[in-house]
C-alpha cells in the first residue's frame, strides 16, 4: 500500500438525482488518482494508472454525451463553449493514448502524466465555470436526475478502487480495450437517457 487513499464512488453519499455532485465528485476522483500515479512505483503505479485511464475514459465519454449536448443547447454562447471542451478532451485522450503505450516506470513517463494532469484540471475548471454552473441553474428536476442516471452507468464500468484478484487479470487492458470501454460507455449512457 502506498498509504493514498481515493475515494469511490458513493462515499460521499452525493444525492442520486444531483448529476453536477456526481461529475465534481469524479473531477475530485480524477485529481486523486492522478496523486496515486505520481506517488507510486512498480506495479502499484500501473495499477493506479489503469484505474485513471479508465475514470478519464468514462468521465470524458459520458461528458460528451450528457453534458456537452445540454451546455451546447441552453448555454449563451454554448457552440463555442463546447467546441473548446471537445477540443480540450480530444487532446487528453490523444495523450492518455500515448501514455498507455508507454512502460509507467519510463523516465519520460511521469513528466507526460504531469503535462496531462495541469491540462486536465484546467479543463475540469473551465467544464466548472461555463457548463456545471450554467445546468445546476437551468436543468429541471427530470432532466438532472436523467443526467445523473446516465453518469452513474458510465461510472459503474470504472472502479477508483483496486479489486482483489480482478486487478492482475486486467493487466493487460492497453488502448484497444479502452476504445471499446469509450463505445460501451456510450451505449450505457445512451441507453440511461432514453431516447432524447
Ligand atoms: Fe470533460
Ligand atoms: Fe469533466
Amino acid at each position: 500500500m502506498t498509504g493514498t487513499y481515493t475515494p469511490h464512488a458513493g462515499d460521499d453519499h452525493a444525492k442520486d438525482d444531483d448529476v453536477v455532485s456526481l461529475l465534481m465528485r469524479q473531477h475530485g476522483d480524477i485529481r486523486n488518482l492522478f496523486d496515486e500515479v505520481e506517488a507510486a512505483s512498480g506495479e502499484e503505479r500501473r495499477d493506479a494508472f489503469r484505474r485513471l485511464v479508465r475514470l478519464l475514459a468514462v468521465h470524458e465519454t459520458a461528458e460528451e454525451e450528457v453534458v456537452h449536448p445540454f451546455a451546447r443547447r441552453g448555454l449563451p454562447g454554448g457552440e463555442a463553449v463546447v467546441e473548446d471542451r471537445l477540443a480540450e478532451e480530444r487532446a487528453a485522450k490523444e495523450t492518455l493514448a500515448a501514455l498507455d503505450e508507454m512502460d509507467t516506470d519510463d523516465p519520460a513517463f511521469l513528466p507526460r502524466l504531469v503535462a496531462l494532469r495541469s491540462d486536465v484540471q484546467r479543463h475540469a475548471r473551465a467544464e466548472e465555470r461555463y457548463e456545471f454552473t450554467h445546468i445546476r441553474r437551468s436543468a429541471d428536476t427530470a432532466n438532472l436526475a436523467a443526467m445523473a442516471r446516465a453518469l452513474k452507468a458510465a461510472e459503474a464500468m470504472a472502479p477508483t478502487r483496486p479489486h482483489p484478484g480482478v486487478e492482475s487479470g486486467a493487466k493487460n487492458m492497453a488502448l484497444g480495450p479502452v476504445a471499446v470501454l469509450m463505445d460501451s460507455t456510450k451505449d450505457a449512457v445512451r441507453k440511461a437517457m432514453g431516447d432524447r
